[in-house]
C-alpha cells in the first residue's frame, strides 16, 4: 500500500483530485468507482475546479457508485444519486447517462443487485475506485461480519452507521435501515484503489485496517490484499501509522 501523508483535508483532496484527473488523461473513458459521505466532498469540489480550468475532462468517463440507500427515490435529497448529482455530476462535464448507482428504489432488490453486477461487468470493470472509511471499518456499506460478500448485495446498516448518517436527515428515524452496496469482491477487482481518510476519529480504525489482521470483522483490512492501493490521509488520520 502506498501511503501519502498530507497536512490537511484540503491537501488530501487536491492530491486525490490530481490522481483522478491523471487517470482521465491516461484513459478518457475510464470507469470511476465513486463514493459518497463527507470525505470526498473536497475532492469533488477540486475536480469541479479542475474541470472548469480544462484540467480534467469527464466527457468520456463512466462511473459506478459504491452504494445507495434502500427505499429512497432518486430525487430524495438524501439519496446518493441526489448527492452525486449535486456534488459532482452537475459540476463536471460527465454525461449523466454514463453515471450509475444501484437502484435502491427497485421492487425486486435481488434483481437490482444482479443488474448492478452485470452493469459493472459490461463496463469492463472499475479502473479507479475511490473509498472512504467507516468508523467501524466498513467500505462501501460492507459492514463488519463473519465473511466477505463478493457481489452487490443488500445490507442492514449497523446502529453505528445509522447514528453516523443521522446528521444528514431531519431525524434518526428517517435514516434508511438498509442499503445496496457493491461487494468486497468487486472492490478488490478494481484495477486501482484510492482510500481517503481524514480526521483523528479514524486514526485507530485506519491503523487496524492497515497493520492488523485481514478479517471480515474489519472489512477495510481486505485492502491489504490488493496490489495497487493508495491511501491518502491527513496527518490526524495517519497519526498512528507513521
Ligand atoms: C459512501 C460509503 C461509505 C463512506 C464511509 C465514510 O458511499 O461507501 O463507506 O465512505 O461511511 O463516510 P464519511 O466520509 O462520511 O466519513
Amino acid at each position: 500500500m502506498k501511503i501519502i501523508l498530507t497536512d490537511s483535508y484540503e491537501e488530501m483532496s487536491r492530491r486525490a483530485a490530481k490522481l483522478f484527473a491523471a487517470q482521465l488523461t491516461l484513459r478518457p473513458d475510464s470507469v470511476l468507482g465513486l463514493a459518497t459521505g463527507s470525505t470526498p466532498l473536497g475532492l469533488y469540489g477540486e475536480l469541479a475546479r479542475l474541470c472548469a480550468a480544462g484540467e480534467a475532462d469527464f466527457s468520456k468517463a463512466r462511473s459506478v457508485n459504491l452504494d445507495e440507500y434502500v427505499g429512497l427515490a432518486e430525487t430524495h435529497p438524501q439519496s446518493y444519486r441526489h448527492f452525486m448529482d449535486e456534488h459532482l455530476f452537475s459540476r463536471v462535464n460527465v454525461a449523466r447517462e454514463n453515471t450509475y448507482l444501484p437502484d435502491g428504489a427497485a421492487k425486486d432488490l435481488d434483481a437490482a443487485c444482479s443488474a448492478y453486477d452485470r452493469r459493472i461487468r459490461e463496463l469492463g470493470g472499475i479502473d479507479l475506485q475511490l473509498l472512504g472509511l467507516g468508523h467501524d471499518g466498513h467500505i462501501g456499506f460492507n459492514e463488519p461480519g463473519d465473511c466477505f460478500v463478493p457481489g452487490t448485495h443488500v445490507v442492514a446498516l449497523t446502529e453505528r452507521t445509522i447514528d453516523a448518517n443521522a446528521r444528514f436527515f431531519a431525524s434518526r428515524d428517517e435514516v434508511p435501515r438498509r442499503a445496496i452496496t457493491m461487494g468486497i469482491g468487486q472492490i478488490l477487482q478494481a484495477r486501482r484503489i484510492v482510500l481517503l481518510v481524514s480526521g483523528a476519529d479514524k486514526a485507530e480504525i485506519l491503523y487496524k485496517a492497515v497493520r492488523g489482521p485481514v478479517t471480515p470483522h474489519l472489512p477495510a483490512s481486505v485492502l491489504q490484499l490488493h496490489a495497487d492501493v493508495t491511501l491518502i490521509g491527513d496527518r490526524a488520520a495517519l497519526e498512528k501509522l507513521i
